[in-house]
């Protein structure tokens, strides 16, 4: 039997809000979200908080699957093993143009593989090299190693055992898990100042809105996508390639209290299989495929591609060229009449065969070794984006015959994968970090009591699954020590109850005051529904904001005018209309990603450059020789803040310390 997924009074005329229940909880600590980064901390909590404790998770979600990962992964794309920290530090920066926070990417790699060898443990089964079958990491084991940092795993239920484990956990603490509530909104203190003191939400499944006090917090709710309008049209409008449901809230609710936020400008904007969203790394790295443009030429290695690295200078030339760059150089075939671009699978397997056949592996040995192949292939797209099997499928795509499309999706917002954007957080409180990258609290904001880790940390990418994890973790050990410094503390949210249930449930009484003055309730002079604000916030995103139709190229001129049409989507968004709880966290949904991208484009207008090419270009200042990356004058974090009292926003720059050689 369906859920009941409307409010009670769906038949009344007036919805009548003292029919919504309030109920009001306190706790000494918080988990916000329930993906990777969240299970990570429900997972460690219980060891370091004080005796007693009372701990709620709470997800918008179920947490089996939930998160990045719910739909599972085909490999585990940090994983140290016999690679140092300080050397995957050195790989971040270089893939991020150089712009990252040292110490939060160092003591991440330092703990990394811990999770891992927990996510082995709890039953997910890990690829092995040959002759190493069934010897777990811990014993030794080797891992099939994709690229020097990736391993691969049948990740298919990868979301589910670490959520199991991160449950069990809470279980046995006797602590709280509340799933299909959506945290709306963080509160601060009304006797501490910048200190938080709660937060508040609604029911998924009842109309319910629940009110939570508590000493601290750490928000994980990833990262946003459906900001920017997908290349996917009505027919496959949800595929995306991050899931859709990661809707900015983790930035936006951390700003919206004051958090400093870091790196906003940047983004992620993957090449994918085309359509299908597919991943691409186990076929660059584990099945070393060649990309080519449309005459079958080399992308990255052809003279034009160099002369165009080159201009990127020192970051094209790297050992491993940057994602970013990766992506320009298909949007520069692409742009200059090369397309389209492709991964030439056929070619790729083959060669595996023609090396077997080489090796005088005979016939019966090839062929067993060739079902092999192919299935590792189909496995790839089945363990974490099934819709790309399902097209290859239904396009008679067989990997083996034909190649297949590459193309740069649209622009993602994240902290985890390849990109960076996110909160301003402490790092370690030890001797080697900076002093103005440290505030007591690892990976607490700038606003006391507040930790976030995944994708909520910026400045620090490629964290991807088991980072966010392990990042958790991390984050959790913290907040337990701030809860134990302030016991004392006595949560005061500024805002009563009646007050909070009233703005989280304006756009039901926006809708039921005026469903029945139109004849189609999608239109409606008193009123927009979130469908409809989600696609306005797209097309202009897309339009001004660089997303893949103009080819991720803005301006000045055109940020200017995308600032113009946020100011008055934040204004509209006072009249979005929910006729149901789903409606509901649609609207707020749309708030958060609203936000989130106005401070993307804040910073990307602020920074007067075009550091991402690939991801997005400032078409005023565009790099066209290789003396254009304004390393003096950029080589800097560029940090945003929103006042909450004054309701008003900074950017600024900030100095960035290159700790390891
Ligand atoms: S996924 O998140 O959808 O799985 P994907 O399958 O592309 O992404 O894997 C991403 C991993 O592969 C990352 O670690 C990324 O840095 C790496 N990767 C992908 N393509 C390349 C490449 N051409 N060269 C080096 N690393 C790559």
């Amino acid at each position: 039997m369906a859920l009941p997924n409307k409010p009670s009074w769906e038949l009344l005329a007036e919805p009548d809000l003292s029919k919504v229940p309030v109920v009001e909880k306190e706790y000494d600590a918080i988990i916000v979200g329930g993906g990777m980064a969240a299970c990570g901390a429900a997972w460690e909590i219980g060891k370091w908080m004080p005796a007693g404790s009372k701990v709620c998770l709470i997800d918008k979600a179920a947490m089996e699957r939930s998160g990045a990962v719910a739909q599972g992964l085909s490999a585990i794309n940090t994983y140290i093993g016999e690679n140092s920290p300080a050397d995957y530090v050195r790989m971040v920066r270089g893939d991020l143009m150089g712009v990252v926070r040292e110490d939060l990417i160092f003591d991440l790699g330092r703990h990394v593989d811990d999770s891992v060898l927990h996510f082995e443990e709890w039953g997910l089964p890990i690829w092995k090299k040959h002759g190493d079958e069934g010897k777990s990491l811990k014993d030794g084991g080797q891992p099939v190693r994709t690229g020097k940092w990736q391993i691969m795993i049948n990740g298919e239920s990868y979301k589910c055992i670490v959520a199991e484990a991160a449950k069990a956990a809470l279980d046995e603490m006797k602590y709280d898990l509340q799933e299909r509530v959506f945290i709306v909104k963080l509160l601060l203190d009304a006797n501490k100042p910048n200190t938080i003191a709660g937060a508040v939400g609604f029911n998924l499944r009842e109309n319910k809105v629940h009110v939570y006090k508590t000493k601290a917090m750490i928000v994980a709710c990833g990262g946003a996508v459906n900001i920017f309008r997908p290349r996917t049209t009505d027919e496959g409008k949800g595929r995306a390639w991050y899931p859709i449901w990661n809707s900015g809230s983790t930035y936006t609710m951390c700003m919206q209290v004051g958090a400093e936020m870091t790196m906003m400008e940047n983004r992620f904007t993957p090449s994918r299989f085309k359509d299908g969203y597919g991943p691409v790394g186990a076929w660059f790295l584990l099945f070393k495929a060649t990309v080519t443009n449309g005459a079958g030429e080399h992308y990255v290695k052809s003279d034009a591609a160099k002369a165009e690295l080159a201009k990127y200078a020192p970051y094209g030339q790297a050992a491993v060229t940057p994602t970013c760059l990766r992506n320009h150089l298909m949007l520069f075939e692409m742009k200059e009449g090369r397309g389209p671009i492709f991964m030439d699978t056929a070619a790729a397997l083959n060669a595996f065969l023609a090396q077997k056949k080489a090796d005088g592996m005979d016939e019966k040995a090839l062929k067993k070794y060739w079902k092999e192949l192919e299935s590792e292939a189909w496995e790839d797209f089945l363990d974490m984006s099934v819709g790309q099997a399902g097209l290859w499928a239904s396009m008679n795509i067989e990997p083996e015959k034909f190649g297949s499309e590459i193309m740069p999706t649209e622009p993602y917002m994240l902290g985890s994968h390849s990109g960076c954007c996110g909160i301003w957080v402490s790092g370690p409180n030890e001797d080697w970090v900076p002093a103005d990258y440290k505030w007591g609290y690892n990976r607490m904001t700038t606003v006391n009591g507040l930790f976030t880790a995944g994708d909520g940390v910026g400045a620090s990418g490629h964290k991807f699954s088991s980072g966010s994890h392990a990042e958790g973790r991390i984050a959790a050990k913290a907040m337990a020590r701030y809860v134990r410094d302030n016991a004392s503390f006595k949560p005061t949210p500024k805002q009563s109850a009646d007050e909070l249930k009233a703005e989280l449930y304006k756009p039901v009484v926006n809708y039921y005051e005026n469903y029945q003055k139109t004849t189609h309730e999608m239109v409606n002079p008193n009123y927009i529904k979130p469908r409809h604000m989600a696609e306005r916030l797209m097309k202009y995103m897309d339009e001004y904001g660089g997303g893949w139709s103009p080819y991720y190229m803005t301006n000045g001129h055109l940020l200017k005018i995308a600032m113009h049409h946020l100011e008055m989507m934040r204004e509209d968004s006072d009249k979005m209309a929910a006729g149901g709880l789903h409606e509901l966290l649609r609207a707020w949904e749309n708030l958060h990603r609203i936000w989130c991208v106005e401070d993307h484009l804040r910073h990307i207008q602020f920074r007067e450059e075009s550091r991402y090419p690939g991801f997005y270009y400032r078409g005023d200042f565009n790099v066209t020789s290789d003396t254009d990356m304004d390393e003096g004058g950029w080589k800097c974090f560029v940090n945003s803040k929103y006042d909450p009292e004054k309701k008003e926003w900074s950017t600024f720059k900030k100095k960035l310390h290159q700790i390891i050689s």
